[in-house]
């Protein structure tokens, strides 16, 4: 066996509880072996497909199309993540006749894999799920872990369940249509990894060529195999985040979160929003001026966002996002569990004044 590139990575995750593991694959050109698998599976699947992926590729979409007994098309991003639409997916893949031991395969990026999987979650109790992630976003982090939802008028991911996939296939060579935004939404969630659980990812990051849209689908193999095992690892140990654990994975994300409900459904992308909640955790946070300077370099080096001008109309009102950090799943009355960087590659959560955080974390990018 040589290096990298003769691997396909395969894992399996297995969880506590009873029942079936999740088999992760990572390998290019896994998607065009999925049909295939697909057809000798027993029962028959209903296919969910992202628009915004189906259009740059329509051979792959069409032969699983043919395949499916159903098949519903979706506009991805995050307007489409609506009730509405779920119960329209829903009513879809029951009038398609979906049995017990029939499947529903999603193909999208993080939003459709967050409706799909919710779909799959309430059909019939719950029907075997395959995510297949065709964003950089959804390869490094949405496609595992078993969180779905879509959102309320009242903030984002409030109406969900936890459903575990039984297999996620990711094929890199379905992320080489991605515009160069949706791409560079991506890094923010890689820049999180490095610098909340991975001081090796964040070196090996600097060492490679600065990462984009035409980056090799091999090199973009590694990376997901690198990410996807940091997660796979925490959630293993903290499938139903009831130990606190799991919440380390928020790190930079409650003042995203709060920042993409003020701006409105797809204004600004995710990995945008969580590059800015990393920032201010790099400035407020326990690191020596000289490890914060190099988490800021890290985060110039995968070119992301420093300052909300750069991906907002304009600087939001701090009254205004107050209203949306309140309404934060970490929150706990007035008190927050927020994931703090105490060293560059780790990080733990503390439970803070949560009005304090919010100030704090605004005042550092303003
Ligand atoms: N469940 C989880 O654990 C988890 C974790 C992180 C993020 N998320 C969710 O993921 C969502 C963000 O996901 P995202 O960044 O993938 O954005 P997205 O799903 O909104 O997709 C972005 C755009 O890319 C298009 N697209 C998808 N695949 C494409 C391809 N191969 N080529 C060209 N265009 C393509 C989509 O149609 C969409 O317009 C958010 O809703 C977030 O809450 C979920």
């Amino acid at each position: 066996m040589g290096g990298w590139e003769d691997r396909r990575v395969r894992w399996d995750l297995r969880l506590e509880s009873p029942g079936p593991a999740t088999r992760v694959e990572i390998a290019c050109g896994a998607s065009r072996d999925l049909l295939r698998d697909l057809e000798e599976l027993s029962g028959t699947f209903f296919l969910v497909l992202d628009q915004g992926f189906q259009e740059g590729h329509k051979t792959l979409a069409e032969s699983l199309s043919e395949k499916a007994s159903g098949v519903a098309l979706i506009p991805g991003g995050e307007s489409h993540k609506t009730p509405e639409q779920l119960i329209r997916l829903c009513s879809h893949i029951v009038g398609a006749g979906l049995g017990r031991g029939d499947r529903v395969v999603v193909l999208g990026g993080g939003a459709v894999l967050d409706l799909g999987g919710l779909a799959a979650a309430l059909v019939l109790r719950g029907l075997p799920l395959i995510q297949v992630p065709t964003t950089l976003l959804s390869a490094v982090d949405a496609c595992l872990g078993g969180k779905c939802a879509v959102d309320l008028p009242e903030g984002r991911n409030l109406l969900g369940a936890f459903h575990f996939a039984e297999r996620i296939v990711v094929d890199p060579e379905l992320l080489g249509t991605l515009p160069k935004t949706e791409f560079s939404s991506g890094l923010g969630e890689v820049a999180k990894y490095g610098l909340g659980f991975s001081k090796i990812l964040m070196d090996w990051l600097r060492e490679i060529p600065p990462l984009n849209a035409q980056t090799s689908p091999k090199l973009l193999e590694e990376l997901v195999h690198r990410c996807l095992r940091i997660k796979s690892d925490v959630v293993l140990e903290d499938p139903w985040e009831k130990k606190g654990l799991r919440r380390t994975l928020n790190l930079g994300h409650s003042l995203a979160h709060a920042l993409e409900a003020l701006a409105g459904p797809d204004t600004l992308n995710h990995g945008n929003a969580v590059a800015l909640g990393l920032r201010a955790e790099l400035r407020i946070g326990k690191l020596s001026p000289s490890e914060q300077r190099e988490g800021e370099a890290f985060l110039d080096h995968l070119g992301l966002p420093n300052a909300f001008e750069q991906v907002l109309p304009s600087t939001p009102k701090l009254e205004e996002l107050r209203v949306f950090f309140s309404r934060d799943k970490k929150r706990e009355g007035e008190w927050i569990h927020e994931p703090r960087i105490h060293s560059l590659g780790g990080c733990h959560v503390e439970r803070l004044k949560a009005s304090s955080y919010l100030e704090d974390a605004f005042s550092a990018l303003v």
